[in-house]
């Protein structure tokens, strides 16, 4: 069975949604191919803290309603360390920018309510999907379910299906190139319905280990500690979790802790990757699909933003005007903004976490950079303009 459509989105994820909304508003029709359910995928547990230039594309598709009501806009964020918690100010620092904490399930939840009311279509899970022919002008996608196998035939191929997807993974290896660092511990994140210890986020650098203060609304709670890669979440009770939470943070803070039961508990590793190019004939990688960032500067929903940004561009233009120039650009653009993030986030992660390998000597560095940044305008500047997102 077959038909033809102007671009197959291969995963349903924010990189997906986003760009099938954008299409969709541009008349441009797209199919989105995701191999979970609905509910798997709204099932996952992300950051959410939205730079503005991921506010401005919900806003340009019509999809920022709830985001605006329910959403939290935060002006500054937290530093702590030594025991003691260093305000930065974003908005004084970076002309008056801000950050929206509103979790990627909401945005994810938003977009899909936005895609189904439009009578844009998702295949749920679709199996083997697979792209053919995306080095010719005649590429298609193939893919099963119900026990039958598809093919649809398009004209350009969007890679949204994240790290372990499909699409990375069939262009030729030798065409290829990827970049790398793993490091050597993991995030214990839970989620609990107790109102935060902070009304802003609070990254802490202890001797213990690093620990992260966060919410997704005044009554719902998410933290995470720093914890070995052979840490088992089985092994962690909520009451250890919270104990460990609270003798890594400034006691002024601790204090403040609500403890409740985990809704969620779970262990994350952490990750800086890249893959470049991003473009393989009529077959582009979008979001994850193409580079990982470790969470600590939240950057991973909004790099697929960015990337959507630049592939929207690029596939009106091929549509509306016929001009490939854009298709020709987009790696090169969405990776110029990539590896800005990438390094951002691996030195915020370098920063904030303990490296028992780096000893006393890449302690007491720790420590002499977190205390320039807070005494200098200029380091702190630096930092807030990356976290509050550099410009598209
Ligand atoms: N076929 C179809 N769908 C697939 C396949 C496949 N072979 N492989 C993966 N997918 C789907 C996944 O089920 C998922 O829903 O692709 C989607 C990819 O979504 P994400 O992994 O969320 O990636 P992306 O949309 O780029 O969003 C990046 O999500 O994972 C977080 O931390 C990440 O915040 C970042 C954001
Ligand atoms: C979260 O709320 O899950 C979160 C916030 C900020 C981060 C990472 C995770 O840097």
């Amino acid at each position: 069975m077959s038909r033809r459509v102007q671009v197959v989105i291969v995963g349903s994820g924010p990189a997906g949604l986003l760009l099938g909304q954008r299409l969709h508003a541009a008349g441009i029709e797209a199919l989105i191919l995701e191999r979970r359910s609905r509910d798997y995928v709204l099932g996952r547990i992300r950051a959410g803290v939205l730079e503005q230039g991921t506010v401005g594309q919900l806003e340009a598709v019509g999809v920022d309603a709830r985001m605006h009501a329910e959403g939290l806009v935060h002006g500054g964020v937290n530093l702590a360390f030594q025991r003691r918690l260093h305000r930065i100010d974003l908005a004084d620092l970076t002309g008056g920018k801000t950050v929206m904490v509103y979790g990627q399930t909401e945005v994810t939840r938003d977009l899909m309510d936005a895609r189904a009311a439009a009578g844009a279509e998702t295949v749920y899970e679709a199996q083997e999907v697979q792209p053919h022919a995306f080095d010719t002008a005649r590429p298609y996608v193939t893919y099963k379910k119900d026990g039958r196998t598809h093919r649809i035939d398009c004209d350009a191929i969007a890679g949204c299906d994240g790290y372990h997807g499909v699409c990375r993974k069939s262009v030729p290896q030798k065409a290829l190139r990827t970049y790398e660092r793993v490091y050597p511990f993991g995030w214990l994140g839970l989620l609990a319905d107790v109102p935060p210890a902070s009304e802003e986020l609070i990254y802490a650098n202890s001797a213990r280990g690093f620990a992260l203060c966060s919410m997704r609304s005044p009554r719902r709670s998410r933290y995470y500690v720093q914890c070995s890669l052979d840490d088992k979440v089985e092994a962690w009770s909520d009451a250890a979790f919270w104990d460990e939470l609270r003798r890594r943070i400034p006691p002024e803070a601790a204090e403040r802790v609500t403890t409740g039961p985990s809704i969620e508990k779970s262990i994350a590793p952490l990750r800086s990757f890249v893959a470049e190019p991003l473009r393989f004939g009529r077959l582009f990688l979008c979001g994850d699909a193409g580079h990982i960032v470790p969470p600590t500067g939240a950057k991973g929903l909004n790099l697929a933003a960015s990337d959507v940004h630049y592939l929207y561009e690029a596939l009106r233009a091929f549509f509306l005007e016929r001009s490939e120039a854009g298709l020709d650009s987009y790696s090169e653009r969405a990776l110029k903004r990539v590896w800005k993030a990438e390094r951002f986030s691996w030195w915020f992660t370098s920063m904030m976490h303990r490296f028992p390998e780096d000893g006393p000597f890449g302690q007491k560095i720790q420590e002499a950079e977190l205390d320039y940044l807070v005494e200098s305008r200029a380091a702190s500047t630096a930092l807030a303009e990356n976290y509050v997102g550099l410009p598209y």
